[in-house]
């Protein structure tokens, strides 16, 4: 039986396997080449030096904007700028210049971008419907001072649907309290009071303000303080609204750093009610929107209509700044789709990958029922090396495990352990991990999903892997630093088990 399956899935690898090479022209024609080691080849990652956390992350147009924490001048975190990239589509991106440059007011922190269809700032003046940026300024000398409000927010505004941005003159728009952690606004229009809402990291809790014109802000509520996760700082706060059925959930995003469920840097959220005023929680118990180590400060794109897309920095402050690439750090994570499945009587949020990704679907090889008592059930070898997606889905599920390997005998092991409960990554023996103690481990996310079968899909890139199990209820995200490419999959299960499905794509590289 094996024998039978290993043959004829060498025959659909044989199909499958075309060795991507990397593109030498990005999709503007700019002469970018992706190609150093560790390159992820269908995320998005800048040029060159620093990125951190996604900002002003907006859709006018036809064009998804994605701003980002930027130090241009090093690879390591420091005076923070808006790097700028658009999409069309969600997955190919297009490198533009600096949006906004740090000025007497502060560097450019974390913060969001807002499509004013009414104008209610004013900046539009001859009919123009303005974008407005809407973000922390960082006065890092009045830090050094030894001052406790030095993190203001401040606007920018943009006539020509987010090219180039004009700073507002009479910047900041909402002055520190005296708080010393008082950052990363994320603005939202709240409909029925015809009012904008900011949600704002203060510290140990969020703040929520109101304003009519983007340029004066009314304090509303504050949430949080005796709520959910405190292992760390609350920063990068994101509040929407997810449908299920015909009932709007209301969502409130915090990343925290540290206090991660695995260790560092992550997002915690919070499903419940909010009135123009107050968030009120439906919850009590802790959750994550990603158990894995490297999906921080996500939050999602403004003016999708119903649809919510998230995105999130795909690193840990935990060692950021130490990953072993040299011309540039870090990337995000694939762009995700956020619905609500109910388990029992509570709402939980699911993430899967924009279905936009399908266009670098390359070649693909489906195996269908892969039934075997004991041990190995499939072993894919080849040259693998380049991106992937993996999909499988059975009716059943039993601890197993899939392990994508080099020739020198690297690995990362994917699996789920059914004792625990849990899905795991293990990067343990993944290559580069001593630029950090404690990199190499086995990271878990537990299983929420109380249904027999399972599925699950592994998005995987030169240097992170995304596994999203039943439906994106259980998600984890990992980067690692293979000294040569994976180029195997195995996977294996202890017990009998059988796999209606698994398919494996090829994926074609972005750049
Ligand atoms: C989160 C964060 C934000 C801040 C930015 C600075 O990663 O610390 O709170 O605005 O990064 O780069």
């Amino acid at each position: 039986m094996i024998c039978g399956v290993m043959k004829n899935m060498k025959n659909l690898i044989a199909i499958a396997l075309v060795i991507a090479s990397n593109a030498v022209k990005s999709q503007n024609s700019q002469p970018v080449i992706y190609s150093e080691p560790h390159r992820p080849q269908i995320h998005f990652s800048p040029l060159q030096k620093w990125m951190n956390d996604p900002n002003g992350m907006v859709f006018y147009n036809h064009q998804y904007h994605l701003f980002y924490q930027d130090y241009p001048d090093s690879t390591i975190w420091g005076p923070m700028h808006w790097g700028h990239a658009t999409s069309k589509d969600l997955v190919h991106w297009k490198h533009h210049p600096i949006a906004l440059y740090p000025d007497s007011l502060g560097y450019i922190f974390s913060g969001s971008a807002v499509v004013d269809y009414n104008n209610t700032s004013g900046f539009g003046k001859n009919g123009e419907i303005p974008l407005v940026a809407i973000f922390t300024q960082h006065n890092s000398k009045a830090q050094k001072e030894g001052k406790i409000d030095f993190q203001n927010q401040s606007i920018a505004y943009s006539l020509d649907d987010g090219m180039t941005w004009t700073k507002y003159s009479d910047n900041p728009v909402l002055k520190n309290p005296g708080i010393m952690d008082f950052r990363d606004p994320k603005v939202m229009w709240y409909e029925r009071e015809k009012k904008w809402i900011m949600t704002l990291a203060t510290y140990d809790r969020v703040t929520f303000f109101s304003s009519k014109d983007l340029k004066g802000w009314t304090k509303e509520s504050e949430f949080g303080k005796e709520v959910g996760a405190h292992g760390g700082v609350w920063e990068c706060p994101d509040l929407f609204t997810l449908n299920y059925q015909n009932k709007k959930i209301w969502i409130l995003l915090v990343s925290i750093n540290p206090g991660g469920p695995n260790k560092g840097s992550a997002t915690q959220y919070f499903t419940g009610e909010f009135d123009g005023k107050k968030f009120i929680p439906l919850q009590t118990d802790t959750r994550w929107i990603d158990y894995g180590p490297d999906d921080y400060a996500g939050v999602t794109w403004f003016n999708t209509s119903e649809r919510k897309i998230f995105l999130g920095w795909m690193s840990n402050w935990q060692y950021a700044t130490r990953v072993p690439t040299e011309k540039w750090r870090s990337a995000m994570t694939i762009p995700r789709d956020l619905g609500l499945e109910k388990i029992g009587d509570k709402y939980f949020i699911t993430s899967q990958p924009v279905h936009e990704m399908s266009v670098i679907d390359d070649r693909r090889a489906e195996l269908k029922k892969i039934t075997t008592s004991n041990k190995e059930i499939a072993k894919w070898a080849g040259k693998l090396s380049g991106p992937a997606r993996l999909r499988l889905a059975s009716d059943k599920i039993e601890s197993f495990s899939i392990t994508l390997s080099s020739e020198i005998g690297e690995q990362i092991v994917v699996g789920y352990d059914k004792a625990a409960n849990n899905y795991y990554i293990d990067r343990t023996n993944s290559g580069k991990v001593s630029f950090e103690k404690g990199f190499a481990g086995i990271h878990t996310v537990p299983r929420l999903s109380d249904k027999a079968g399972f599925d699950m899909v592994l998005v995987i890139d030169n240097a992170s892997i995304e596994l999203f199990a039943d439906n994106g209820l259980s998600v984890m995200t990992e980067v690692f630093f293979p000294n040569s490419l994976f180029s195997a999959i195995n996977i294996q299960s202890t017990r009998d088990f059988r796999i209606n499905s698994l398919t494996y794509f090829k994926l074609k590289s972005i750049w």
